[in-house]
């Protein structure tokens, strides 16, 4: 099992972590499988798994049914949960219970998105031993203040107010740092001032180690796709062409065969 203490000294170690998203036991099998280091139960299920336009909908009780299968099925990655929208906004007291009951659930450590807003509660949760992860940039629970999924951090005073976060939240515990869709070079400067891992979805080749949307990277979500995607496979794709076989197949009683009955 990856633990926290050892995924932070990666960056020590110059090596890469990687991570992706995972919601239930079969892809937790085959990522491990694959050698993948982090399973991320991502608050994108909301998206790709329960088809929906954003995250925002995700609640706690879905959050801990797909936690629960992918650290049931874990055996050797470290597992971290989403919190989802407004399980940690509304108070401390809060946001620890739930972070809490995501550990409960198997998670190793959670994820939350923002900078100076969150500090407190970072703060108490890793007072009280629950490993954090940050989420700067464009964080997409803060959608429709954004007027859309954009790419943050251009502008000077932006990237300025990233990098200053970035340093809050290593300050108050966080043990790495996703960071999204931000130019290249302003998440090489975050870090490179960071002594914890940054972890890049659309922010370059210099972060600590990269995270892509499971679904994405097999190609088998293409809803939208971003700029920062790259598919490793056209499952979609296989996954129509077998179907329309099966389809064809029954319609013309070629399926199922001698081979495929009981006699
Ligand atoms: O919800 C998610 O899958 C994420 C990653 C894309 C970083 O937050």
């Amino acid at each position: 099992m990856l633990t926290v203490p050892e995924f932070r000294h990666r960056k020590r170690d110059g090596k890469k972590v990687i991570v992706v998203t995972a919601y239930d036991a079969l892809f937790t099998r085959i990522a491990e499988q694959a050698g993948i280091d982090v399973l991320l139960v991502g608050d994108s299920l909301g998206v790709v798994v329960q088809g929906k336009r954003d995250t925002l909908a995700v609640t706690m009780d879905d959050m801990l049914y797909h936690t629960k299968l992918v650290a049931g099925a874990a055996q050797r990655s470290l597992v971290i949960a989403d919190m989802p929208f407004l399980s940690y906004q509304v108070s401390v007291e809060e946001a620890v219970r739930n972070a809490g009951r995501l550990l409960q659930a198997g998670a190793a450590a959670v994820k939350l998105e923002g900078g100076a807003v969150v500090l407190d509660r970072v703060e108490a949760m890793t007072k009280f031993g629950i490993p954090v992860m940050g989420h700067l940039g464009m964080t997409p629970q803060s959608v429709h203040r954004y007027g859309g999924y954009k790419v943050q951090g251009k502008e000077q005073g932006q990237a300025q107010a990233l990098l200053a976060d970035a340093k809050a939240l290593e300050t108050a515990g966080a043990f790495s740092i996703v960071l999204e869709a931000i130019p290249a070079p302003l998440a090489k400067t975050v870090t490179d001032a960071l002594t914890i891992p940054t972890i890049g979805i659309g922010a370059g080749p210099h972060c600590d180690g990269q995270v892509l949307v499971l679904y994405d990277l097999l190609g088998l979500f293409d809803d939208f796709t971003p700029k920062f995607v790259k598919p490793y496979a056209h499952l979609k794709a296989d996954a129509l062409q077998a179907l329309r076989r099966y389809k064809e197949e029954v319609e013309q009683g070629k399926f199922p065969t001698d081979s495929e009955s009981y006699h």
